[in-house]
């Protein structure tokens, strides 16, 4: 089969799709046929080495996962003993971290736990969309944010796959929402309908006197009392990730300083029944930029992480031959 192999950290130009071989689901394992996968902030990371910090998650000196890619939707192909949530022929979605990586790839084997059935209605674009991406914002606004009907809203870094989500499930709470992010992304934001967008190079949201009930924030890279400064009273501000420094100081804001400000610790695919409905009922749609074939993952995780792209961008190992 043809996977994305990566068994040294550089730059994505060193990046091959090589052929392997066909992965066997061992126990508890399926063996599934990736039909569609999603770049993330995790790949970016993880071919580079960088942030050097990282390395203690994905291996000191090389990647521990030589295929990398997280998220995935496809259909089964087989199961190893003791699978009970799926048979073959099961079309199937999930975010794939907490068991490994490696869907950049024709198929993987993936403990059955990664996974959830796709509904029928979900395409599979939409569906390696939206596992970690819609949950995260989930988990940031509902869980965390315990967002409110009518409440002002900020999302930081909205241009992205977890901003032009939280948009959209903020809009379910007939919130007003500003949307925050640079370049190209803004004229898509409009089109996804935030109430009002502010370019980071332009305008720094922190000093222009305006305040929220409610902060998401995806890329932090402020202290957290500039945060605090814009929240109106009750407000909370939550952020999915962003600098380590920033995150280590809200995470200490909060625990030691009881501060409003809290850090998302991602439950992978917790929330995926509450995204399905409002998927079913058409209230979410994830924005897709792709999908682009596997031939081209090296370019499309340069691309992510030059930020070129808006929302999720979608690879496939069906695309074009
Ligand atoms: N909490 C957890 O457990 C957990 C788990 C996994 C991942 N994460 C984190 O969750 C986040 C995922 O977000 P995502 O998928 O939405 O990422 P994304 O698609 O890269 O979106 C982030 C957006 O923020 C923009 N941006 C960059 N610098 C900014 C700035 N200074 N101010 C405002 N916007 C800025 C980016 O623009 P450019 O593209 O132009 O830079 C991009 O459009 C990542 O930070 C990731 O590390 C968290």
């Amino acid at each position: 089969m043809k996977a994305l192999v990566c068994d040294s950290y550089g730059p994505t130009s060193i990046l091959k799709i090589k052929d392997i071989k066909k992965p066997i689901p061992r126990e508890k394992e399926v063996l599934v046929k990736i039909h569609c996968s999603a770049v993330n902030d995790y790949d970016w990371s993880m071919v580079r080495g960088k942030p050097n910090i990282y390395r203690l998650l994905f291996g000191i000196f090389k990647p521990k996962h030589p295929i990398p890619g997280m998220e995935l939707s496809g259909v089964v192909e087989a199961c190893g003993v003791g699978v009970t949530n799926f048979t073959g022929g099961d079309t199937v979605y999930g975010d794939i971290s907490y068991y490994g990586f490696g869907s950049f790839a024709e198929y993987i084997c993936i403990n059955e736990n990664a996974l959830v059935k796709k509904p029928r209605n979900m395409s599979f674009e939409d569906a390696a969309a939206l596992s970690h991406a819609a949950n995260l914002a989930w988990q940031g606004l509902v869980d965390i944010g315990k967002i409110g009907q009518g409440m002002k809203v900020l999302i930081n870094g909205a241009g992205g796959g977890v901003g032009s989500m939280g948009l959209q499930i903020a809009k379910t709470f007939n919130c007003t929402v500003t949307g925050v992010d640079t370049g190209e992304k803004l004229k898509m934001m409009e089109e996804i309908g935030f109430d009002q967008i502010i370019d980071y190079k332009q305008q720094d949201f922190t000093k222009n006197g305006e305040k929220y009930d409610l902060i998401l924030d995806a890329k932090s890279t402020r202290a957290p009392k500039a945060y605090i400064r814009v929240l109106n009273p009750g407000g909370k501000y939550v952020t999915v990730g962003g600098e380590l420094k920033r995150i280590l100081q809200v995470v200490f804001a909060q625990k030691v300083r009881k501060k409003p400000v809290y850090l998302v610790p991602l439950d992978a695919n917790k929330d995926l029944d509450k995204i399905q409905n409002l998927y079913d009922s058409g209230k979410i749609k994830p924005v897709i930029d792709g999908p682009y074939p596997l031939e081209k993952t090296p370019w499309a995780i340069q691309y992510f992480g030059e930020g070129k792209h808006h929302g999720k961008v979608i690879v496939s190992p069906l695309q074009y031959g």
